[in-house]
């Protein structure tokens, strides 16, 4: 009964808007998000009684045990007369839970599953001073060897071949396996951490870096601790804590822009991304400032499993978006472009991860319209809509999984979904309202949502209340309901540019009679060659392919998208010649995107495919962060 009461209380204090917050941390951090559309599945916290605030990590990466060893103290807002607070771990070892004064807590790890873990539940002690709504508690633990957010390699799995190296995956739910936290992306937290790593490894965060270069660099002898200390001082959501250690060099980009990665990397990996700070600048011209201070990256390892995560302050990017000639930037723009959508106004529950994705794929798309031109832009936007039309073909039309807002697990969702038809319908936005109109719309939507969590059902509210206003027509003609709440694809969807893939189009149907001649492949951009080898039939002879390849050196690509999509066909008709460089694309990275749908293909070619997947997955599995071992293991049917 009385716990009702508090919820009921915190929820009108969140949905105050002119709050006058008691104490700082209140001020400090955003509100949860309570009711039917923010309830968080997947996350054993209970924010209405209690709700984690900051949390201060003093860890020790070790490297030997392959484990994250020390404490977290947590600063918790509790309702008055709250007993308890219930955190989300997996596979956390709890060696003690006690107040700051060292006076051990009660706690229990009480039953969980094998997909959120387990929740720990702690006796809150006493409220100390004044403020009767704050408590801190301090958590000693270690993570285990297999923590799926982390990935602790070998020397002989980075580049420079000497080093250990160690980086995390958060989203979406996978910080539990390293920070005991409540890992709902509606409860926003403060956060800050010391770190310490051997030498020479350099540590670095999803955060203000504090330690100064020169006074972590004074080390002992190779092998000696030493520590680094950052801060976040933006409540963010708990997914977005990222860090990650190795023999890792930085080079500036621009002013507040630069690149982390191993030293050998560090020049191609700078020259790929010297349009950073423009892209900075680009991002801010459209949708307002830019609000966490430094805009650095770090290019992972290959294993890294996502094409890129937008980790505050420091995204983290595969080495695969390295092209040679900036094609695959847009993974840049992306990861850029979350640090409004996602990073500023965070879906609030993972159902509606389309608030993070889909607006992120409609703002790297005007990113890269600013900074590369109309035609570029056009162009990758008829591949995303290519991507949708895919993904709505595959499910099907009526399918609930072809909903904006849909399943809260976001491995489940179709990206074609997520990314492409959230994109789509922001474009078919901003299209009947009018660009000028929209864009204002969205700056003040990022400005009035900043630091808190979203819903779908707040985010229609708020179009209601500061786009449409009572305009029926309008309300009538952009179909909200249906582009949230309904499958499939509105009538009034904005369509791309037919013109943009024209020269493509015309030299897919002569290349389907004619052979190879005449096609101008090497003029192509990357989007018309993706265009081109996603148009080709699905069903072509080994003579076919080889005179592919022969004329355009398909095999030998060096830009992974290119090299992904050719594979996908070569493999899809058992043609031979591709399956060393399949092996090898497989063996040299690790990132699901691609890695996935080439053993799906070859699993599904049957007696052939079938052996050659086992064979070469029993070889490159080992080198797999666990998103992509994990996704793969589903797909051959366990272990091999
Ligand atoms: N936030 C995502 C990565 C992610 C999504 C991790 C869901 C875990 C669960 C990231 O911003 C992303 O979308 N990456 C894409 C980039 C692409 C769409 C440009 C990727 O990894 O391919
Ligand atoms: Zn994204």
């Amino acid at each position: 009964m009385r716990s009702i009461a508090f919820a009921a209380a915190l929820t009108l204090a969140a949905c105050t808007v002119s709050e006058a917050p008691e104490d700082q941390a209140a001020r400090r951090t955003a509100p949860v998000l309570t009711g039917e559309d923010a309830r968080d599945g997947r996350s054993f916290a209970r924010p209405e009684v209690a709700r984690v605030t900051h949390v201060a990590l003093d860890l020790d990466a070790d490297f030997a045990a392959r484990r994250m060893a020390g404490t977290a103290t947590l600063d918790i807002e509790a309702a008055a007369g709250a007993g308890e607070i219930v955190l989300d771990s997996k596979g956390l070892e709890i060696e003690a839970v006690t107040d700051t004064a060292g006076a051990p807590l009660q706690h229990a790890l009480g039953a969980g599953d094998e997909a959120r873990g387990r929740p720990l539940t702690v006796r809150l002690p006493a409220a100390s001073g004044p403020d009767q709504a704050a408590r801190r508690i301090r958590i000693r633990y270690r993570s285990a060897p297999q923590a799926a957010a982390l990935q602790w390699l070998t020397p002989a799995q980075t580049m420079g071949k000497r080093h250990p190296y160690l980086f995390s995956q958060g989203q979406a739910i996978l910080n539990r396996t390293w920070i005991p936290t409540q890992d709902s992306p509606g409860i926003r937290q403060t956060w800050e951490a010391r770190i310490t790593a051997p030498a020479p490894l350099k540590v670095v965060m999803s955060g203000e870096r504090l330690t100064p270069e020169g006074e972590a660099a004074q080390a002992g002898p190779n092998g000696a601790r030493r520590a680094y200390r950052f801060r976040m001082t933006n409540p963010v959501a708990p997914y977005l804590i990222a860090i990650a250690a190795g023999d890792i060099a930085f080079r500036e980009l621009g002013p507040r822009t630069g690149v982390w990665t191993e030293p050998a990397m560090l020049d191609r990996a700078a020259a790929e991304l010297a349009d950073t700070e423009a892209m900075v600048t680009a991002a801010e011209r459209l949708y307002g400032p830019y609000r966490w201070g430094r805009y650095d990256v770090i290019v992972l390892p290959p294993s890294f499993p996502y094409g890129g995560m937008e980790n505050p302050t420091l995204t983290f990017l595969t080495p695969t978006f390295i092209a040679g000639d900036k094609s695959l930037v847009g993974l840049v723009a992306h990861e850029l472009a979350h640090s409004w959508s996602g990073n500023l106004v965070t879906n609030a529950t993972w159902s509606d991860s389309w608030l993070n994705e889909g607006f992120t794929s409609y703002f790297e798309n005007r990113i890269m319209e600013a900074m590369y031109g109309e035609a570029r832009a056009r162009q990758e936007a008829a591949l995303s809509w290519a991507e949708m039309e895919g993904a709505l073909a595959e499910l099907g039309r009526e399918a609930p999984a072809t909903r904006l807002h849909g399943s809260d697990d976001p491995d489940a969702g179709a990206s074609g979904i997520v990314y492409d038809k959230g994109a789509i319908f922001l474009r078919t936005l901003e299209r009947i309202v009018g660009r000028a109109r929209w864009d204002a719309y969205l700056t003040s939507y990022f400005d009035r949502h900043a630091f808190k969590p979203m819903t779908s059902a707040r985010f229609l509210a708020d179009l209601r209340a500061n786009l449409i206003r009572g305009d029926a027509d309008l309300e009538r003609r952009l179909m909200l309901d249906q582009w949230v709440y309904q499958p499939g694809l509105p009538a009034n969807a904005a369509r791309p540019d037919p013109a943009a893939f024209a020269a493509v189009d015309a030299a897919l149907r002569a290349a389907n009679e004619a052979g190879t001649a005449g096609i101008p492949y090497a003029r192509w951009t990357t989007a018309e060659r993706l265009r081109f080898l996603n148009g080709l039939p699905r069903t072509m002879s080994g003579e076919r392919l080889a005179a592919l390849d022969a004329a355009f050196g398909l095999t030998g690509s060096g830009n992974a998208e290119v090299l992904f999509a050719w594979l996908q066909l070569a493999l899809a008709n058992r043609y031979e010649p591709a399956v060393p460089a399949a092996e090898r694309f497989l063996a040299e990275q690790g990132r699901r995107k691609f890695v996935l749908p080439l053993f799906e293909t070859l699993q599904a070619e049957g007696e052939w495919g079938r052996p050659i997947a086992r064979r070469i997955y029993a070889r490159t599995r080992p080198s797999y962060h666990s998103v992509t071992s994990t996704s793969v293991d589903r797909a051959l049917g366990g272990e091999s």
